[in-house]
């Protein structure tokens, strides 16, 4: 089997070095790079520390408005699957690099698949939300990780090929874990803390939003560790917030993926608008306040792991205040091998 796999931002290395590893076993993987994340520490530093092979093509597209950076994907990625006929294209999640691979891909007639189907927030203002709903529609073989994602897709007439994996960010963490047991993460942090991130373009590119996600760190019982993503430092800095920012919080640069996850599994709790790391904050036993008003990780509130605030300072301030671990911990997104169930499904399903 020839597949072609296309990754380009942060959370899609992460997932993609669990699937890759199985896949290279037996079969053929071009990996393509979109070149949507660039900086060293949003990039490279996940393809060393997490194996991933150097990409085939990297298309290099770099950060633009959606429709230019989708359409420059569009365009590379049909020149390359005309060129190497892969017998299916994979994609990852719900970025403008997973939606610009699909389309190519459908229009191509060649197999879609996609990891990480079914999931809905239900706010259609997020870039995401658009993304994996009309992935989901394009694709011939689904991945859902957990059951209630197989059934929405059921509810929207999408019953064929999908299957229940798992998430393979939580096979990635494992691996990762065992690695790292017992080794520091390097980081200068206080022995209680909670760690923030902050990246969703609903909190970033509105002034007031951030501004009451600030206030609410500066008011928190406890400092707060703040990796920064790029697109949030050029927030702060234009909307005159960032001072404020660094008195609030211990604002550092994004960090590795093993001191991130460290970090998280330390911390009092997690306060995220991030996908990837509420669930990271349920695997690792650490209570996680969500700073949005949906999420497409329904399951991990309805667990008592996950409470969702939005962006009021109050309510951001009372919910890490009153984050406990809950008394029981259900398995929602499998139990770490949702990688070689997506390997040997594609051996079935794939013409
Ligand atoms: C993207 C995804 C989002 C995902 C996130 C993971 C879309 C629509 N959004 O959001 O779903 O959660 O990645 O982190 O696909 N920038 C840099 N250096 C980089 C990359 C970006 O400075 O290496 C800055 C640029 O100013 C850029 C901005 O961040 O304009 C946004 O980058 P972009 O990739 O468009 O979206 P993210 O917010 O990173
Ligand atoms: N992450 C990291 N370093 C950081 C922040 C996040 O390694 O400083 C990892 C995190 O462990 C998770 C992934 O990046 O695996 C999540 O990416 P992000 O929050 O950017 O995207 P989302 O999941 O919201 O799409």
């Amino acid at each position: 089997m020839n597949v072609l796999s296309v990754v380009g931002a942060r959370p899609q290395f992460v997932k993609a070095a669990a699937v890759s590893q199985q896949l290279r076993d037996t079969h053929d993987e071009l990996l393509v790079h979109t070149g949507q994340h660039y900086d060293p520490e949003l990039s490279e530093v996940f393809f060393e520390e997490l194996a991933l092979p150097e990409p085939a093509f990297h298309l290099g597209v770099g950060s633009d408005s959606h429709a230019t950076q989708t359409a420059e994907m569009m365009l590379e990625l049909e020149r390359i699957i005309d060129d190497e006929s892969p017998d299916v294209v994979l994609v990852y999640g719900d970025t403008n690099s997973t939606l610009a691979a699909a389309l190519v891909a459908a229009k191509s007639s060649t197999q879609l698949a996609h990891v990480e189907a079914g999931l809905r927030s239900y706010d259609w203002s997020m870039p995401e939300e658009v993304n994996r709903r009309l992935t989901d529609h394009c694709s011939d073989i689904l991945f859902a990780p957990g059951q209630h994602a197989k059934e929405t897709l059921a509810q929207e007439g999408i019953s064929e090929n999908v299957f229940v994996s798992g998430d393979v960010m939580y096979d990635t963490l494992i691996q990762i874990s065992d690695r790292l047991h017992g080794t520091e993460t390097e980081l200068d942090v206080p022995d209680e803390y909670v760690l923030a991130t902050v990246h969703r373009a609903k909190n970033t590119d509105d002034r007031d939003r951030l501004e009451s996600i600030i206030d609410a760190f500066s008011q928190l019982h406890v400092p707060v560790v703040f990796p920064a993503h790029p697109r949030t430092v050029t927030a702060l800095q234009e909307y005159g917030l960032w001072d404020r920012a660094t008195e609030a919080a211990r604002v550092i640069d994004p960090v590795t993926y093993g001191q991130f996850i460290t970090l998280v599994e330390d911390a009092v709790c997690v306060a995220t608008d991030s996908g990837g790391v509420q669930k990271e904050a349920f695997y690792l036993d650490t209570p996680c306040v969500t700073l949005r008003e949906t999420t497409e990780w329904i399951e991990t509130v309805d667990a008592g792991w996950n409470t969702l605030v939005g962006a009021e300072t109050s309510e951001i301030v009372d919910a890490v205040r009153a984050a406990v671990d809950p008394p029981a911990k259900p398995e929602l997104y499998g139990n770490g091998n949702a990688a070689a169930r997506i390997v040997e499904q594609l051996e079935r399903s794939v013409r």
